[in-house]
């Protein structure tokens, strides 16, 4: 089994771990609220109010679940560190890991850090960020309710395209990512971001207008693949406004697959 398999294995019976726990402690508690306390006393302060009965409402999971999930993006980031796995380690100001909602719906994929995000250490910070804001906020959702990543963690320099064998060392990353955040709809912006998911040469005018679909390498234990909405990159919508009418209609279908009814504002 390769090493990465080994982590990957070993980030899922953690989250594993945590469910049995959950399970556990409501069990506990429900059998303390029907009198059936033959496993002795437990201290319901350490677990949820006095005498609560045990119905773990839709939320309370989301919220356990989103925390697992956030603990499990950390380690990954601290495992990944300070990566010396191609040479963009040598010129990169700061690695770019993502950011955002750990459980989210949606994850916007970005080809790599410019200038700004290598110097802030965010995606998406920079001028085609101010784009990609403006086209999150039009689908009624704010930057903290998705998560942004990229193919690439760490700047090219002078902003060149990612090298083969870069995207080969760093893809990995956010595959794990992905597999973590298990998002329910993958919205690839630009050629790098839908070519390196969707394995293929294809240019993104023929992958874009159609859902594709994106197959972890990992488990991710809650979705065997999932749904890939490609589009043009925010970069290049900054020099051909003419497209964004085309963006807008692939967000829709996003938002179609994320289940999102626009909020009225
Ligand atoms: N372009 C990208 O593809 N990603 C970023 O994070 C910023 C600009």
């Amino acid at each position: 089994m390769s090493d990465d398999k080994v982590k990957c294995n070993d980030v899922f019976f953690f989250n594993d771990l945590v469910d049995v726990i959950v399970d556990l402690r409501n069990y506990l508690v429900s059998q303390n609220f029907l009198g059936l306390d033959y496993y002795g006393p437990i201290d319901n302060s350490l677990w949820l109010p006095p005498q609560m009965p045990v119905i773990m409402d839709e939320s309370k999971k989301i919220h356990e679940a989103r925390y697992s999930k956030a603990i499990l993006l950390e380690r990954l980031r601290k495992r990944i560190g300070d990566c010396q796995k191609c040479r963009l380690s040598e010129t990169r100001i700061n690695l770019v890991f993502g950011e955002g909602n750990p459980g989210a719906d949606i994850v916007f994929v970005g080809e790599g850090p410019g200038r700004e995000e290598d110097i802030q250490g965010r995606p998406f910070v920079g001028a085609a960020g101010g784009l990609l804001d403006n086209m999150i906020r039009a689908m009624g959702l704010e930057r903290k309710d998705v998560y942004i990543g990229n193919v690439i963690k760490c700047r090219p320099p002078g902003n060149r395209n990612p090298a083969d064998d870069e995207i080969s060392a760093c893809f990995p990353y956010l595959e794990e990512q992905l597999a973590i955040i298990s998002p329910k709809v993958i919205c690839a912006l630009g050629k790098f971001a839908a070519q390196t998911l969707l394995n293929t040469k294809v240019p993104i005018s023929r992958l874009r207008g159609r859902v594709h679909s994106y197959t972890p390498s990992v488990s991710t234990g809650e979705r065997i693949s999932i749904p890939v909405v490609s589009t043009y990159h925010p970069a290049y919508l900054l020099r051909n406004p003419g497209q964004k009418k085309v963006v807008w209609d692939d967000l829709k279908v996003v938002m179609e697959l994320a289940g999102i009814v626009k909020k009225r504002r």
